[in-house]
């Protein structure tokens, strides 16, 4: 419905006189009025002056009010606008016809004043409240959208926090979450998961290693090797983070966990802390132990120099005696390969300090 101004009429007809004597009846009861002398001018018409109603007459020799009001109840840009049939034919046949086209009404020739002016009347008020409710459900769709989004920052901020938290004991920096985030979007990506899952990974694996805040100084900091007893403290950290982050109720938190139990598992089985095999490792830690492989290659650890980017490919493809292709969900490891590019230019982009 216009809000300003009084509301619009078009008449679709392809005689003269019926449009004047229309547009004269509906002129004298306050409305404004559109016309058109054939169907195709008519659907034209509605779709560029968007009237409050459409009076359409029945027998137009090009394109006639059937074909018209099927159209326009088929395009959702004009669907929503009530139509009246107005014929000559005052029989049942034609009144059927109209309704099963999806017109609300039927008026038959000659126009009676009085009715023609109470079924404009109703009718517009439906319009009126139907406008509302499609104001309404946009209104609510928008503030549900801002109300996700707001929400999806505030789950982006307490990983941050969290994550922030563990870095003061751990080695690892922000640099290092960060490109975590970004290899895992890249090879979720190129598995062809779901945007979702690309979202949720995204903001979870920055958290894979938070376990390692329950983890002993004398233990977590050891720049020497560690006993076969610091070992096992070490791998604590997996089921610490899952434990940390079980109680979350977010996405990312619940991703998190899984992939804070399950990133040092090994699709061979040799790997900790529950020695899982192939597809019953969870997806999202698969992906994120061979991105987590790649970025602790490329990084200097006091125990070893940074590798080239050729270096750490080489040895997530071929082995080094250490870590072997077998460790890896072929699927992942096929598409890391074909898409190392770039994870050279995400190492690249967010290079340690
Ligand atoms: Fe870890």
């Amino acid at each position: 419905m216009n809000k300003s101004g009084p509301a619009k009429i078009l008449i679709i007809d392809d005689e003269d006189r019926n449009v004047k004597l229309l547009s004269a009846l509906l002129r004298a009861e306050g409305y404004a009025t559109l016309s058109a002398a054939n169907g195709r001018d008519g659907l034209a018409e509605a779709l560029l002056k968007k009237p409050d109603l459409i009076l359409l007459d029945v027998m137009m020799a090009e394109m006639d009010g059937f074909e018209t009001v099927a159209w326009l109840k088929g395009d959702s840009r004009t669907k929503n606008v009530p139509v009246i049939m107005v014929s000559a034919l005052d029989d049942r046949d034609s009144k059927m016809r109209s309704l099963e086209f999806g017109a609300e009404d039927f008026l038959s020739k000659p126009i009676d004043r009085a009715e023609l002016k109470a079924r404009v009347r109703n009718l517009l008020r439906l319009k009126e409240y139907s406008d509302l409710l499609i104001d309404h459900n946009r209104i609510l769709e928008e503030t549900v959208r801002e109300r996700t989004e707001q929400l999806a920052t505030a789950y982006r901020d307490t990983v941050l926090t969290l994550v922030r938290a563990a870095e003061h004991k751990d080695e690892s920096t922000g640099h290092h979450v960060r490109r975590i985030s970004y290899y895992c979007r890249v090879l979720a990506e190129a598995m062809k998961q779901s945007t979702s899952f690309q979202d949720a990974i995204f903001n979870a694996s920055p958290m894979h290693d938070i376990g390692k805040i329950g983890i002993p100084d004398h233990v977590l900091l050891k720049t020497s090797g560690f006993t076969p007893a610091e070992w096992l403290v070490m791998r604590t950290h997996c089921a610490l983070g899952a434990s940390i982050l079980a109680t979350g109720t977010s996405p990312y938190t619940h991703m998190g966990a899984e992939i804070a139990l399950n990133h040092h598992e090994c699709w061979d089985g040799s790997g900790y802390p529950n020695g899982l095999k192939a597809a019953t490792i969870p997806l999202s830690a698969r992906i994120m132990q061979i991105c987590d492989v790649y970025d602790a290659l490329r990084s200097q650890r006091p125990y070893k120099p940074a590798l080239t980017h050729a270096r750490a490919v080489e040895i997530i493809t071929h082995g080094d005696g250490r870590t072997l292709p077998a460790h890896f969900d072929p699927v992942a490891l096929g598409c890391f390969t074909r898409d190392a590019g770039r994870f050279a230019a995400i190492y690249a982009e967010h290079v340690d300090a």
